[in-house]
Parts: structure tokens; sequence; C-alpha cells
């Protein structure tokens, strides 16, 4: 190889730059421009080896200069190359013909939310307005969070197999929201106000008013001084404010977690009180229950039962769902037909 001088190396270089990057910019395939890549860039014979061969001509400062010059002259035909790599790839890509440019677009569809969602938002803000707040708590449970603190008796039929799906020996799937009064409780300590929305499970057949999951709210008020008038001032306020001005009334009941026990109807919103079938002709819908926390409940989450008292009510919004929009069967919330849902698009 004849000895060279810099200036000479230099211009080299710069006639190898241009070549090559003419060469990777007219290359219209990943065939031409593999070629092009062969071509300058190959590892044994490309014509960016014949440039290194002389870097090792020069000596001293002149040494350094020209394997920088090279180096440089490398790195930026790579990125070159890489970069018009990529430019062919996404063109290719973009013509494929497989892609139909013609057919009809899918059509958009306004989602809307589902009737059971609406109706459990607009009693958590009526909650909201009086000072209560929210809290959750988990699907599966211990028997001793479903059951037991809330003052069941170890044989209570609720705990059988036939009503309940259990998880694992100690565990089941919740069958109401009320394990997160205990939650709650033990969160503490008192005034505690929460109402508590959520999903509970149990060996219900599915048919037009049952399903085996359904959302449930419960709602906890706990404080020195606390009594019935409290609880059915506040219901007979979340009623009127619910459902527009109607009528209540309580009626015995029993939980074995609250004492005294009351479950509340509404005036049927269908017939107005006169008996249709809605109400199987009773005038009266029944859209909770409630009581007075036992103390036994509070005792076992740790709380004061001689300094505080409570009430605490369960409502299932489905069933008040149902009645707000019409529907005939509860299945249709659960059969996940979007049709249904567009009908409440808001
Ligand atoms: N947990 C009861 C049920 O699922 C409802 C309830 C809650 C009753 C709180 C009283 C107090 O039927």
């Amino acid at each position: 190889m004849p000895p060279t001088t810099l200036n000479d190396f230099q211009s080299s270089a710069a006639a190898l730059d241009r070549a090559a990057s003419d060469a990777f910019a007219s290359a219209g395939s990943a065939d031409t421009l593999e070629k092009a890549r062969a071509e300058f860039l190959g590892r044994t014979s490309g014509r960016l080896l014949d440039l290194q061969r002389l870097v090792p001509t020069f000596e001293g400062a002149e040494r350094g200069s020209a394997g920088r010059a090279f180096n440089e002259l490398k790195t930026s035909l790579e990125a070159r190359l890489d970069a018009r790599r990529i430019e062919l790839e996404s063109t290719a890509r973009a013509s494929r013909s497989d892609v139909d440019l013609t057919m009809p677009a899918r059509r958009q569809f306004r989602g809307a939310e589902h009737p059971v969602t609406l109706v459990i938002e607009e009693i958590v803000a009526i909650f909201r307005e009086i000072g209560f707040t929210v809290a959750t708590g988990p699907e599966a449970e211990t028997e001793w969070y479903n059951f037991t603190a809330l003052n069941f008796p170890p044989e209570h039929p609720a705990m059988d197999l036939h009503d309940t799906m259990y998880v694992a020996e100690d565990v089941v799937l919740r069958t109401h929201t009320s394990p997160v009064q205990i939650r709650s409780l033990q969160a503490g300590p008192p005034p505690i106000r929460v109402v508590i929305p959520g999903n509970v499970y149990r060996l219900d057949p599915f048919d037009a008013s049952h399903a085996p999951m359904f959302a449930q709210i419960e709602g906890l008020a706990v404080d020195e001084g606390v009594s019935f008038v409290d609880l059915k001032a506040t219901l007979t306020h979340f009623a009127q404010r619910f459902f527009g001005a109607t009528r209540t009334r309580f009626r015995p009941s029993y939980f074995p977690f609250t004492e005294p026990s009351a479950e509340m109807d509404v005036e049927c919103r269908l017939c107005k009180g006169a008996g249709c079938a809605a109400c199987k002709g009773t005038g009266w819908m029944e859209i909770l229950g409630s009581g007075m926390v036992h103390p036994n409940v509070l005792d076992a989450a740790g709380v004061d039962s001689e300094k505080f008292t409570g009430w605490a009510f369960g409502m299932g919004p489905a069933r008040i769902a149902l009645q707000r929009y019409g529907i005939p069967d509860i299945r249709v919330l659960y059969d996940s037909d979007v049709r249904f849902l567009e009908g409440l698009a808001r």
C-alpha cells in the first residue's frame, strides 16, 4: 500500500462518506441495503477496511488524527445504515397489501355506567352529605370476621356449606358487608360514620330475584350517646333524599349483630302504596335491614360497649336499581349485554 498524506486520507474518508451515504439512501429494499452494507462496512472486504489499513502507516500525532477520523466515519455510517433500515421496515409495514383501507371503520359506542354502580354512587353521595366516609374490605373473609365477631352462634345455619361459599377451611367469600363493620371498629376509635359498598356471595339460585353474587352497602355509626332515634332519623332522611317525598315504615326484625333490629320499607314506587304485583299487594318495598349494634359486636372489635353505642344498616343496591329503572329480572344486570347499558347512557 503506497504511503499517503493525512490530507489524502481525509479526502478519501470524505469521499467514502458521500458514496456510502448515497448508497444507503438510495437503497429501496432490505436486500439492496444489505448489499450496500457489505460493500462499505463488510467485516472482511468492505471499503472502510481499506481506509482502516492506512491508519497505522501514519506516525505520532498524525496517526491519532487518522484514527479519530476513521472512527467518526464508521460510527456515523453505522447510524445512517440503522436509520435507513428502520425507514424501510416501516414503509414495508404501511404498504402491506392485507390492510384494507376501504373497510368501514368499526362503530364507536358510548359506554355507560352500570345501573348498580349509579345507584351505589347516589347512595354514597347522600351519606357523604351528612358526614359519612367510604370504607371497603376484602371479599374473602375469615369465619371470625364474617360470623363470629358479628355474634353469630357457632352452629348458625348461615355458616352451612349450603348457604356459603368456602374458599378454605376457615375462609369464606363474605356473605354480607357486615364484616367491614368489625374492620372499621378496629381501625377506630369512635366517632365512626362509614358507608361500605361491596360485593357479597351466597349459594343462592340465579333466578329473577336472586343472584349468587350481588352488591351491598353497609352503614355504621358509632359514638357516645347514639340511639335508635338517630337510626330512624338518618335512614328516613336517606329515603326522602333518594326516592323523593315518600312514606317509610320500620318493622321489627332479627340479626345476630343488632339488637333491636328493624327492616325499613318505603312506599312502593310503582303503585304508590295501593298494592301491585311488584310489591306483592302490600304497597311497601323492603329496602334495608338495620338495628342497634349489639354490645357483643363492639366488644369483639375492642370498642368499649359501656361507653359507646351505634347503629348499622345493610341494603341491596341491585334491588333498588331494578325498582328505579323498572327492570323486571335481576339477571339482566349480569348478562353483560351492552345494549342494555346503551339505554342508560347519559
Ligand atoms: N348483613 C345483613 C344482611 O346481609 C344486613 C344488615 C346489616 C342488617 C347491618 C343489620 C345491620 O342481611
